[in-house]
């Protein structure tokens, strides 16, 4: 395989192949990086001059495309001239839970995975290496290698290397993550494909960043990293719910048991639950995978952990309803951020969603200001709960989601939260006026000087 990577093609343009393919061409300035989608509306978008209206927000994500766009960096919907074109290619297409057929509602739908391999089976010319960038099951390059194999049988010309790659970004923090990652963990057999995306990362990364290891290791290594993940916010959720019962504060516990270097302080903040497309969907996986090997209490445990997510959800949207006094009919409640983590426009399985739901299920008209989710998405998000629109006003401003409400929930942790002017919230409010704080965001004492009353998530 003595060839030089000049030409990388990326199957899906999403939050992961968009941000994560700026940032490799970027940093190699030589090699042609282009990034194909089926949307059409997508790469249209990720083409728009305004760079307001890319398809992904993430900080220091438009300065990149500015720079790079059309130079060495490219969308396009030719997805079989890109493929046949390229020497490596990255899969980072959707790889969302099943909702019917055999493992529905745990196992992961691969059938984009199937349709991509299928397509760099027909198009890829000469020696090509794949890349598995999607999260996936341990033992999925299995799958995608027999695909690419049924091409190249007989053939010389034709050959594949299979290897993969998880992605570790975290929304709202792509770029610098991509910059500046943890580590790159590349698992395959064939060292020299192993090592030829290994120099790509080594264009801005320390070579004791990447870790080599077999294919399934780097396959479970990344559903285990989500788990454990998750499992940190499910447990300090858990321990909130305590807190507010016995007069503990979940911020202090969080601070005390984060400074045992043991235990870190970060990913220790209690919470609406942890949503995004990904905890959630990985976490079913898991569980899939262990019941699928006979492993049952394995799968248990890690159930668990969406379970008191979904439990933490259920039980914020209750305290509301009593804090009012039980009834929720023809009330107005503000709700502050609706994307499922603050500096992302990304509302998939956002918190705010659920909680929408349940407070318009008991008759609440809502209010709901997000500084980044465009209106038509919280309106399709909300939408099939059969409440007519009337009930869901999407507001322009943070002060307009105050006009008449009883109560107003802040969901998500955006900066501008922080900076309220919670005497002028007031004065629009119904009184007596609530405000739930599910982010430790607002100041104790600034709400109650205001006359309102404030409920905080892991607090008495
Ligand atoms: P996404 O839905 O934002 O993007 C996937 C894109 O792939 C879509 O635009 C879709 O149209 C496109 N696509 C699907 N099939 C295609 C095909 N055959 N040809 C061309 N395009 C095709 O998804 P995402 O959030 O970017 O996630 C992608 C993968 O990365 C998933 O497996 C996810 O678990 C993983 N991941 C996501 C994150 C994250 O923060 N979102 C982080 C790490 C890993
Ligand atoms: C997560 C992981 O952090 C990434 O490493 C991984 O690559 C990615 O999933 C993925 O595979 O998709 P992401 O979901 O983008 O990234 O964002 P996180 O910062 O992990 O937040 C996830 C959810 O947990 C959010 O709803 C957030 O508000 C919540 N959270 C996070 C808390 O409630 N408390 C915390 O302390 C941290």
């Amino acid at each position: 395989m003595d060839f030089n990577i000049k030409k990388i093609c990326c199957i899906g343009a999403g939050f992961v192949g968009g941000p994560t393919m700026a940032v490799i061409a970027d940093n190699c300035e030589e090699t042609i990086v282009t990034v194909v989608d089926i949307n059409k509306q997508k790469i249209s978008d990720w083409n728009n001059s305004d760079l307001k209206l890319l398809p992904v927000y993430e900080p220091g994500l438009e300065e990149i495309i500015d720079r790079r766009r059309n130079k060495n960096l490219f969308f396009s919907s030719k997805v079989e001239q890109a493929i046949s074109e390229a020497d490596m290619i990255f899969i980072s297409v959707n790889t969302p839970t099943k909702t019917k057929g055999v493992g529905a509602g745990k196992a992961l739908d691969l059938k984009w995975i199937e349709a991509s391999a299928r397509q760099v089976a027909k198009y890829a010319k000469g020696h090509t290496i794949v890349v598995e960038k999607s999260t996936l099951p341990v033992k999925t390059a299995e799958s995608i290698k027999k695909i690419l194999e049924a091409a190249s049988f007989n053939n010389e010309e034709k050959q594949f290397y299979v290897i993969s790659n998880p992605e570790f970004l975290a929304e709202g923090t792509a770029i610098s993550d991509l910059q500046n990652p943890d580590r790159i963990l590349i698992g395959g057999e064939n060292k020299k494909a192993v090592n030829k995306l290994a120099d790509i990362y080594l264009k801005w990364n320390r070579e004791e960043k990447i870790i080599r290891t077999n294919l399934w290791s780097s396959e479970l290594s990344k559903l285990t990293a989500n788990a454990f993940l998750a499992q940190r916010i499910s447990s300090i959720n858990s321990i909130s719910a305590l807190c507010e019962a016995t007069g503990a504060d979940i911020g202090e516990v969080s601070l005390a048991i984060g400074l045992d270097q043991r235990i870190g302080s970060r990913f220790l903040n209690a919470g609406p639950g942890f949503g995004g497309s990904c905890f959630q969907k990985d976490i079913l996986n898991l569980v899939y995978l262990c019941n699928f090997y006979n492993l049952r209490e394995v799968a248990e445990y890690w159930e668990k952990v969406i379970d008191i997510n979904s439990w933490q959800k259920e039980r914020i949207s209750k305290i509301v309803v009593e804090k009012l006094f039980g009834t929720l009919t023809n009330k107005k409640i503000g709700i502050l951020g609706f994307s499922f983590k603050a500096n992302t426009n990304d509302t998939r399985e956002a918190p705010a969603i659920q909680i929408c739901r349940n407070l318009l299920e008991e008759g609440a008209k809502l209010l709901i200001f997000d500084p980044k989710v465009k209106p038509k998405q919280i309106k399709q998000d909300l939408i099939n709960t059969n409440e007519n629109d009337e009930n869901i006003q999407v507001c322009t401003s943070i002060y307009e989601i105050s006009k008449g409400v009883d109560a107003i929930i802040i969901i998500t942790e955006w900066k501008e939260f922080k900076d309220i002017d919670w005497s002028l919230m007031k004065k629009n409010m119904r009184s007596p006026s609530w405000v739930f704080d599910t982010r430790d965001i607002v100041d104790d004492k600034e709400i109650k000087s205001c006359g309102i009353n404030l409920w905080k998530l892991g607090s008495y």
